[in-house]
């Protein structure tokens, strides 16, 4: 095998490996499923034993900021846990997965004291948060060594914007391990206007693969480990789990209104979203509200990415199913090496009694920002490559970004504070890589050859196979030195992330 040539990506995209686009699909745009039809599952799809199947979704404790400060104090801890209606050798905080929710509002501090007590180094990431990567902030070059606690302060701005966030380790080598064992949660940034709903729930996905213990129900097992292959294609677990469950039921009223703030904690895995038989309406996707929120039938969510998503009930049981993705494979791997992927069933929805009483109207969000007319300081060609390099000797490609794997001591980037920057991603590699910028929110331009038509913000965007996505940032305010990377973790970790520094 050579450098990968330009012709050679392109041509690997004819074949059909892009075209991820991450944000709402209309129903139909979805890739087809083996059955022909996303109505119909196999009901053999991700229901392993040991989980009793009428196991009621369960959340994550709740941890509320008070008077504007929400201080709270979690161990990192890596021993016997409750995963997938198992008890499994995994890592959690607090022993827990996912760790337990953040509840903040605008204008809060939050003081994060975390103790390491795993046997490796690890830190913490408040991803998607708009707050300053200094110091003891939101800042992924701390280190915390076994046995060592770091005490994190993160200041939301008054006008943070609301939604759903989430927090992981993000020491370099090792993110998606420590996020595959089961290190995550999710942060909710409360709305000033509240949405008036039946209720609110978390559900975060993320998926799993567990070795030996047999099935059964109860046998000890552990958290696989990925080899090189895994790596490099990204890892992706055989059981999809929601809030740590296989497929957990929820209970509603017809004429309900509930909010679901749902995060793809996923190492590697895209979500491509179906509630089918419900009323769906995405309110936001990553931070803040959407424009005009409207129904949808699908909502793809690439690694990182979050939807905060209203469920307006309907008599019946509803499968949330995810359909398969295809987001290519690196050069050399055939892509029939991946077993056919299924429909997979994430959780069911079961819809009975007397009919709620109706809600108040959903109050409008304020207009987003939109930069797509403001006059850029400067252009840039970021390009995201999968190549031929040191790593070839232990049998893994390089994953580099401009040419180069990640190195922390060197800064990529460096923006003056206060401008606005057009960035054109490239993907010159055969498989898709969601890019997510730290800190600074990017306002998408297009995907490919789809131009958006309304602002549309996101941390993580995809950048399809062979293909650009452009996107603007306003660098206005929380200098600092921090990074960007592929959400593919096992990317991230191969040395696809890169420094900026904005002063
Ligand atoms: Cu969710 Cu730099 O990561
Ligand atoms: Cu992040
Ligand atoms: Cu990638």
């Amino acid at each position: 095998m050579g450098a990968i040539s330009r012709r050679m990506v392109l041509g690997w995209a004819a074949i059909g490996l892009g075209g991820i686009v991450t944000g709402v699909a209309s129903c139909g745009t979805g890739q087809p499923t083996p059955s022909g039809s996303p109505l119909v599952t196999a009901p053999t799809g991700n229901a392993p034993s040991g989980n009793p199947p009428t196991a009621q979704l369960a959340e994550p404790p709740v941890l509320r900021s008070e008077n504007g400060l929400l201080e709270v104090a979690m161990t990192a801890v890596a021993g016997a846990t409750k995963l997938a209606g198992r008890t499994v050798r995994a890592a959690g905080y607090d022993g827990r997965v996912p760790g337990p929710t953040l509840r903040v509002r605008p204008g809060d501090r939050m003081v994060i004291t975390l103790r390491n007590a795993l046997a490796e180094t690890t830190n913490l990431h408040t991803h998607g948060l708009l707050v300053s990567p200094q110091g003891n902030g939101d800042n992924p070059f701390v280190e915390i060594e076994p046995g060592e606690s770091f005490t994190y302060e993160i200041a939301l701005p008054d006008d943070h914007p609301p939604g759903v966030f989430w927090y992981h380790p993000h020491h370099h080598g090792m993110v998606a391990d420590q996020v595959f064992a089961g290190l995550f949660g999710a942060i909710v940034v409360e709305d000033a206007d509240e949405i008036p709903v039946t209720r609110e729930r978390v559900l975060v996905i993320s998926d799993v693969t567990i070795t030996g213990g047999g099935g059964g129900g109860g046998g000890a097992g552990a958290v696989a480990s990925a080899g090189p292959a895994d790596r490099m294609m990204g890892r992706e677990g055989e059981t999809v789990l929601v809030n740590g469950q296989v497929r957990p039921v929820l209970n509603a009223r017809p004429g309900e209104r509930e909010r679901w703030r749902v995060v793809n904690a996923c190492v590697s895995r895209f979500l491509d979203l179906r509630l089918s038989g419900q009323d769906l309406t995405l309110l936001g996707l990553d931070s803040g509200r959407v424009p005009s929120p409207s129904r949808v039938d699908a909502v793809v969510l690439a690694p990182g990415n979050r939807a905060d998503l209203l469920v307006e009930t309907r008599a019946g049981t509803s499968l949330l199913e995810a359909e398969p993705v295809d987001r290519g494979a690196p050069m050399g791997m055939m892509r029939g090496a991946r077993p056919v992927a299924s429909v997979v069933t994430l959780a069911e929805l079961v819809v009975d009694g007397a009919v709620a009483g109706a809600l108040d109207r959903v109050p409008t969000a304020p207009a987003p920002l939109d930069l797509s007319a403001t006059p850029v300081a400067r252009t840039r060609e970021i390009t995201l490559g999968i190549g031929m390099g040191p790593r070839m000797g232990v049998g893994m490609m390089s994953f580099t970004i401009d040419g180069k794997e990640f190195d922390p001591d060197r800064t990529d980037l460096a923006v003056p504070l206060g401008d606005v920057e057009e960035w054109t991603l490239v993907n010159s590699s055969p498989m898709d890589h969601p890019f997510h910028l730290h800190v600074w929110p990017m306002q998408v331009i297009r995907i490919g050859s789809q131009q958006q038509s309304e602002p549309t913000w996101r941390d993580v965007v995809n950048v399809p196979a062979g293909q650009g996505t452009v996107v603007r940032v306003a660098f206005d305010r929380h200098p600092g030195r921090t990074v960007y990377h592929c959400h593919i973790l096992d990317h991230e970790d191969l040395g696809m992330m890169g420094v900026i520094e904005v002063a």
